[in-house]
């Protein structure tokens, strides 16, 4: 298993829309088992493909951010299937780093998708595992969470990217920071 490097936002790969996994084969068990290193590594509560470099519709989620291993969620071409209520609440990303901010997301998702056995199934989440579940989808359909943050936070956020861009700082650096991130 090897760490990946997690790509931070400037990398076009994080707002391109993926492709669909085909069929669950070795290439596709590999890149789990090393995203879920990187994930744990980062440490993080989700992790999609686009950001570590491969646009392929996979993502993780695990709300324990590596600590239990039964807590993996792994997410082969993942579609919202329903969504119910509201919730507005902080959220980080590891394409963000020290990037944090509130989005409006639904209360309650049900997600349908493939698992590493190539079975379709579905999954129901609330609170923080339906803001991770739609962090992840986004990731997958090329969108980042600053383009959901309201348009003042979203310039200020822009501004401070900028300046650690012009500075050499706008990087990940695993291990760093102990935030629920995704
Ligand atoms: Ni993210």
């Amino acid at each position: 298993m090897a760490l990946m490097d997690i790509r931070v936002y400037g990398d076009p790969v994080l707002e391109t829309p993926t492709l669909a996994v085909k069929e669950v084969d070795e290439s596709i068990r590999t890149l789990v088992a090393d995203m879920y290193e990187t994930m744990k590594a980062a440490p993080g509560i989700g992790l999609a493909a686009p950001q570590v470099g491969v646009s392929k519709r996979l993502c993780l989620v695990d709300l324990s951010a590596g600590a239990e291993p039964d807590q993996l969620m792994i997410l082969i071409n993942p579609e919202i299937i329903a969504e119910e209520g509201y919730q507005k609440e902080e959220e980080g990303c590891l394409s963000f780093p020290g990037v944090f901010g509130h989005v409006e997301r639904p209360m309650n998702v049900t997600v349908r998708y493939t698992d590493l056995d190539g079975d379709e199934k579905e999954i129901e989440g609330d609170e923080l595992l339906a803001r991770a579940l739609c962090h992840e989808i986004d990731h997958l359909d090329g969108m980042v969470f600053i383009n959901r943050m309201s348009p003042l936070k979203r310039r200020l956020v822009l501004k401070t990217i900028r300046k650690l861009q012009r500075d050499g700082q706008w990087e990940h650096r695993p291990g760093e920071g102990s935030e629920e991130r995704a």
